[in-house]
């Protein structure tokens, strides 16, 4: 059997072709090898190691703090969970500030953890980025409207493209990501009329979040999606199951069982 007959694997032509075809793009983030797994067998295109991983799984205000490094480990352990799914990757804040800074955070990403592409947030001032890593054939996705990088100079987390120069700001900088070569892009609480003509006007697909039904795909954050948070999750998301209270039911009928069992008696300490 041929090496190319053995890969399942979906790749960029397939986001491309299912786009094409009408059918929706199902994006789901993961950070774990177990996770990734379940996604994977539930039917998940692609699964994204966003560097969420730093407010879901580090603990982190934003997600400022992550690291390459914290990256990496977790998409390696995301990609052996998978079989089937594309697997992206976030570059996180700083490493990919500059075109050389990105194409090596980028590289050290591919060949660490196997996984097929990295995303990039920011506008067109992200395009340079883009096209660099392209030109290298490394499949970039962008991400515009909510760039969570960039929390400190937007001044918070709110929907974007509210008045008609911030939608054409967003329409312009979706148009200069599609022409530095990404192959996707992220539209992140956008206004969902705004984000159905960004859709409408490019050729590559949109991947929504809090965006409204009509880009090419969906994604969210799979502890908002299946209520695993310890904090409250954004006001978008619709949990689809309680899975921390699942969680808080277990383990505290494991402590009630623990606790209910008659403590051996301690022996009193030998005297003298
Ligand atoms: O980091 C992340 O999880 C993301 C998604 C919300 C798109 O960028």
């Amino acid at each position: 059997m041929s090496v190319r007959a053995e890969i399942k694997r979906l790749t960029t032509r397939d986001i491309r072709a299912l786009a094409r075809s009408g059918e929706k793009i199902a994006m789901l983030t993961a950070y774990d090898h177990v996770m990734a797994g379940l996604l994977d067998q539930a039917g998940v295109e692609i699964v994204l190691v966003g560097d969420s991983l730093g407010n879901v799984v580090l603990g982190h205000e934003t997600t400022l703090p992550v690291t390459l490094d914290d990256m990496i480990r977790h998409t390696s352990a995301v990609y052996r969970g998978t079989t089937r799914a594309m697997v992206v990757c976030d570059l996180p804040f700083g490493t990919a500030k500059d075109p050389e800074t990105a194409l090596s955070s980028a590289i050290a990403v591919l060949q660490q953890t196997g996984c097929q592409a990295v995303k990039i947030e920011g506008g067109g001032a992200a395009a340079p980025m883009v096209a660099r890593l392209v030109a290298q054939g490394i499949p970039v996705m962008g991400h515009i409207g909510l760039t969570p990088q960039s929390v400190h100079q937007l001044g918070g987390y709110y929907r974007h493209g509210k008045d008609v120069p911030a939608a054409q700001e967003l329409i312009a900088a979706a148009r200069e990501l599609q022409d530095a070569g990404a192959f996707a892009i992220v539209l992140e609480f956008i206004v969902p009329e705004v984000a159905a003509e960004i859709t409408q006007l490019l050729d590559i697909p949109t991947i929504g979040i809090g965006s409204g039904p009509d880009c090419a795909g969906q994604v969210l954050v799979i502890n908002d999606l299946i209520g695993l948070n310890v904090r409250p999750a954004p006001g978008f998301t619709k949990p689809k199951a309680d899975v921390a209270g699942i969680i808080r039911k277990a383990v505290g009928e494991y402590v009630a069982e623990v606790k209910a069992h008659p403590a051996a008696k301690a022996k009193e300490p030998a005297v003298g």
